[in-house]
Order: structure tokens, then sequence, then C-alpha cells
């Protein structure tokens, strides 16, 4: 594995990854998602595994898809290359799943979070989908999850602005577990994650099932038109300059067209 670091041995029955592409912020790329499922699934299926956490790096969680791998890309390439579909993979996995968040989580970031099952967040955690800044919108379940989380008109405000929620603010619109001081985050995450280990796995499996199946009765529709519109917002000017301005580290000058 290229982007993301695997330890079996942090308690019993815990599996820790960690996203690991520091320089990057931990931009999730094509090759780190399909890294990402690839180990998801093995551990999914390994008798030894009961509870996986995902971490970060104390700077960030996820800082998003990867803007630079986007640039250039045309409406029908991004519908062809399909990104998304990974996550429909990460989506199936039975064991539950924590986050354990300090720093950045934008975008695909706070997207990969929020598709844990649980998320602890260190007091310097920063939640937010920005894409719109970008000149696109959220692509992999942003606008689905955030708004079931944290209500229509707080995530409406943070899809259409792209402004950032903290953690603490997180935690009492009820988008996290718990929010705990910097060194703890990572501990604190292993620790529920050993907690929920040391129940049955089966029916710890049984009850993520039931409680996902509760929470995405009427999830899927918006997701489809999400991620059409994600890609079709690539057929857009305003995408491109957006991309462009990320890049070249400037202003965007938005048209409208
Ligand atoms: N994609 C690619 N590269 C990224 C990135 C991303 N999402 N986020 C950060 N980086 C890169 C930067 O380009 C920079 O690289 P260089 O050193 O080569 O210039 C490096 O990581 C460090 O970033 P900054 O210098 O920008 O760090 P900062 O501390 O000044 O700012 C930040 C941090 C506010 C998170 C800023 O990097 C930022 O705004 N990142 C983009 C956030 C964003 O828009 N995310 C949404 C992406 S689209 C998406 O996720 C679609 C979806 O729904 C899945």
């Amino acid at each position: 594995m290229e982007f993301i670091k695997v330890t079996n041995t942090v308690q019993p029955y815990v599996a820790l990854i960690q996203l690991n592409r520091p320089k990057e912020l931990n931009a999730l790329s094509v090759a780190l998602m399909s890294e990402l499922r690839a180990t998801l699934q093995e551990l999914d299926a390994d008798s030894n595994v009961r509870v996986i956490v995902i971490t970060g790096n104390e700077k960030a969680f996820a800082a998003g898809a990867d803007i630079k791998q986007m640039a250039g890309k045309s409406a029908m390439d991004m519908y062809q290359l399909d990104q998304f579909a990974t996550w429909d993979h990460i989506k199936k996995i039975k064991k539950p799943i924590i986050a354990a968040v300090s720093g950045f989580a934008l975008g695909g970031g706070c997207e990969l979070a929020m598709l844990c099952d649980m998320i602890i967040a260190s007091e310097t955690a920063i939640f937010g989908q920005p894409e719109i800044k970008i000149g696109v919108i959220p692509g992999a379940g942003g606008t689905q999850r955030l708004t079931k989380a944290i209500g229509k008109v707080k995530a409406m405000e943070m899809v259409l602005t792209g402004k950032f929620m903290p953690a603490d603010e997180a935690e009492k619109h009820g988008l996290i577990n718990r929010v705990v001081p910097v060194e703890l985050y990572l501990s604190e995450a292993v620790k529920l994650a050993a907690q929920i280990a040391a129940l049955s796995p089966i029916a710890v499996k049984l009850a993520k099932e039931v409680v996902l199946r509760s929470f995405e009765t009427h999830l899927e529709e918006g997701l489809i038109l999400e991620r059409k519109n994600f890609y079709l917002a690539f057929a857009s000017e305003d995408q491109k300059e957006g991309v462009a301005a990320f890049i070249e580290k400037r202003k965007p000058n938005f048209k409208g067209k």
C-alpha cells in the first residue's frame, strides 16, 4: 500500500487504517480510495478484526477529493471514471468503522468521516463541504448525509457558502460523537472500537445493518441525483475556473456559465 498504513495490533480485534498522503493533506486520490476500499474489504473478511478505525494525521483527516486530479476533466471523463463507485463498496462494509478526525475534514474528507459509523474528533477538527468554492458540489454523499446529520438550514449554509464548522459546533449539532483534546482523539477512538470489539461481532454487524437501513431509507434517490449533478458541474466554465484558480493560488472569477 502506498497511500495508507494498516496496523492490526492496536487492540485485540481492532484494525487501524491511517490515510498517508500528508504532503497533500491526505487528498483522496483515486489510488488512495482504491487502496482504502481493498483494505476495508480485506479487513471485513478477516475474522481477527471486528472494528475498524480510520484516521489521518493531526493536521488533516483529509482535505477532500484530489482537486488536481480533477483538473481538465470533462463531464464525460468524470462520468466514465465514476470515481465515487468506490464509495459504494465502502458503504457495504459490515463491520463498524470509526473515524478519528483531527484537523481538516473537508469535501470528500468530511464525506468519508460521515460514511463511517461514528466520529471522534480532536478539538482542532474542522468540518466542511467547500466544493462550491471551486464551482462544483459535494459528490460523495455530502448533501445527503450532512443534511441528515445537522439539519437542513445548517447544511444548506455549509454547502452553499463553503463555511467550515469547528469540532465543538459539530458536536453540538450531532455531526460527531464527541470532541476530545488533540492528544487523545486517536486513543479515544480506539477505546470506543475496543469496547465494541469486545461485544458479539454478529450482533454488532446486525445492529449496524439495521441502524444504517433506517438512516438510508430515503437516501438513495438523493445520492443518485447528487452524483449526476456533481459530474454535470464539470460541464461548466466556472468549474474549470475554480480548479484552475485553486492550482494557481489565486481568487477565482466565476461567471455563472
Ligand atoms: N486536492 C489536491 N491537493 C490538495 C487538496 C485537495 N483537495 N487540499 C490541499 N491540497 C494540497 C495543496 O495544493 C498543497 O499542495 P502544494 O504544497 O503542492 O501547493 C498542499 O496540499 C497543502 O495545502 P495548502 O498549502 O493549501 O495548505 P493550507 O494549510 O494553506 O490550507 C486547506 C489548507 C484550507 C485545507 C486548503 O488546502 C484547501 O482549501 N484545500 C481544498 C479543500 C477543498 O476544496 N476540498 C474539496 C475538494 S472537492 C471534493 O472533495 C469533491 C467531493 O465531494 C468528493
